[in-house]
């Protein structure tokens, strides 16, 4: 049933990172050959959170990047994981207990309607969730809505790129020739097939900036990384 799933139903993706949560981060590391952490460090090294600064970290599933930034603005500095689905925050959490020096908090919320009070972020970061919201605007301008004036943000997801493009053709390939096989081998075969499903809609990156500055951003900018097949979407609000 996921793999002819829309991103546009909460219900269902909720269910499926919920599925997915007690093998997702081996199978991040496997199937992108642990290179997933590299391009969240980037991430952090772009936007270079400090010391005593307040991120949210949203749609933070089982909390990696959470804990990255918490070791950036440590000893101070706040953190906010929040995702959705239940499953993949009880990971996070028991992630962070292993590091009980940190401030992180974790909230169970909708990235569209946070119900958090508006300006209250020096950052935030989102990966791998945009792909995701029923309304990609809509999740933009929540981000923006908590950031103070002047606060970085940053998108990192897959590239969304053209099927007829060499690089379109080796991520179709990679995700239907390897992700979905190696997936089901871990029997989450047709939670994976959804990743391909929840690429044809989303914007690609010159999409993804004007939607940017409609949500209220100051600044966007597309980068890519990994020749091309990710992309991180840098904000100023
Ligand atoms: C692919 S995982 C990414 C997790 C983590 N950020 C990472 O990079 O490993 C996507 C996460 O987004 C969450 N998510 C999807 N839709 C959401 C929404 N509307 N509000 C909050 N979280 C959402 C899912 O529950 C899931 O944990």
């Amino acid at each position: 049933m996921y793999s002819s799933m829309r991103p546009g139903d909460p219900k269902l993706v909720e269910n499926l990172f919920n599925d997915v949560a007690p093998k997702y981060d081996r199978l991040n590391d496997l199937l992108s050959l642990g290179l997933h952490r590299v391009w969240k460090k980037q991430l952090l090294d772009w936007l270079r959170p400090v010391a005593g600064e307040d991120w949210i970290d949203l749609c933070c599933g089982t909390g990696d990047l959470s804990l990255a930034l918490a070791r950036r603005v440590r000893p101070e500095g706040t953190v906010l994981g929040l995702d959705s689905a239940i499953q993949p925050l009880s990971f996070a959490m028991a992630r962070a207990a292993k590091e009980p020096m940190h401030s992180i908090s974790w909230l169970r919320k909708d990235a569209l309607d946070t119900g958090l009070p508006s300006c209250q972020f020096d950052g935030a970061v989102m990966a791998y969730g945009l792909r995701n919201l029923s309304d990609p605007l809509a999740g933009l301008a929540e981000m923006r809505r908590l950031l103070k004036p002047g606060a970085r943000a940053g998108i990192l997801d897959f590239n969304h790129l053209s099927n007829s493009s060499l690089r379109g053709g080796f991520q179709k390939f990679y995700l239907r020739k390897l992700v979905v096989p190696i997936a089901a081998q871990f029997g989450l075969r047709h939670q994976y097939a959804y990743l391909e499903e929840s690429l044809k809609n989303f914007p690609d990156g010159l999409t993804q900036e004007t939607l940017a500055k409609e949500a209220g951003f100051e600044e966007a900018s597309h980068r890519t990384l990994a020749a091309g097949q990710m992309g991180v979407l840098l904000l100023l609000a």
